[in-house]
């Protein structure tokens, strides 16, 4: 018998007011809630036999403490840190603890927006970033990861 394949764990982590989508500018960034766009990662992965788990935080330490548990665990990271990305040095201080695909994501196109959006500080530290593609970035970030 061929031993069972041990399936892969991606991990998704959602930065601060992301709990509010569906409710939160609409305009920018959809109706969709965090629930739905969670569940359709799951369903993605269920086809794609990777194990998807998610994790949102609206506080820099627990995303920070997320990331550093995330080494050797697991085979890759999709996250959006969403006001963070402008800002936190410590984030991307964890991202460069990890050796796994890193693909950065936002909803929205942060270069089309206000100009302290246009800096993201883990840009030159993710494998990649897609922004501006709404919730389809997210899918496409995962399906770009299982064939990594
Ligand atoms: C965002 C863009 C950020 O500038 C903003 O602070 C967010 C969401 C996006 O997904 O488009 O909260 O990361």
């Amino acid at each position: 018998m061929k031993p069972s394949k041990k399936r892969r764990k991606i991990m998704v982590i959602h930065g601060p007011n992301l709990n509010m989508l569906g409710k939160r500018e609409p305009d920018i960034y959809g109706k969709e809630t965090l629930e739905e766009i969670n569940s359709r990662l799951e369903n993605l992965g269920k086809k794609l036999e990777i194990d998807v788990e998610t994790f949102q935080s609206n506080h820099e330490g627990a995303i920070v403490e997320k990331i550093q548990e995330i080494s050797g665990k697991y085979k890759g990271l999709i996250i959006n840190p969403a006001a963070f990305t402008h800002t936190s040095i410590a984030i991307r201080d964890a991202l460069l603890l990890l050796d796994i695909p890193v693909i950065e994501v936002h909803l929205s196109n942060i270069y089309k927006r206000e100009p302290f959006r246009h800096k993201s500080m883990i840009a030159d530290v993710a494998t990649a970033q897609i922004s501006g593609f709404g919730v389809q970035g997210y899918i496409m970030a995962l399906e770009a990861i299982a064939k990594m």
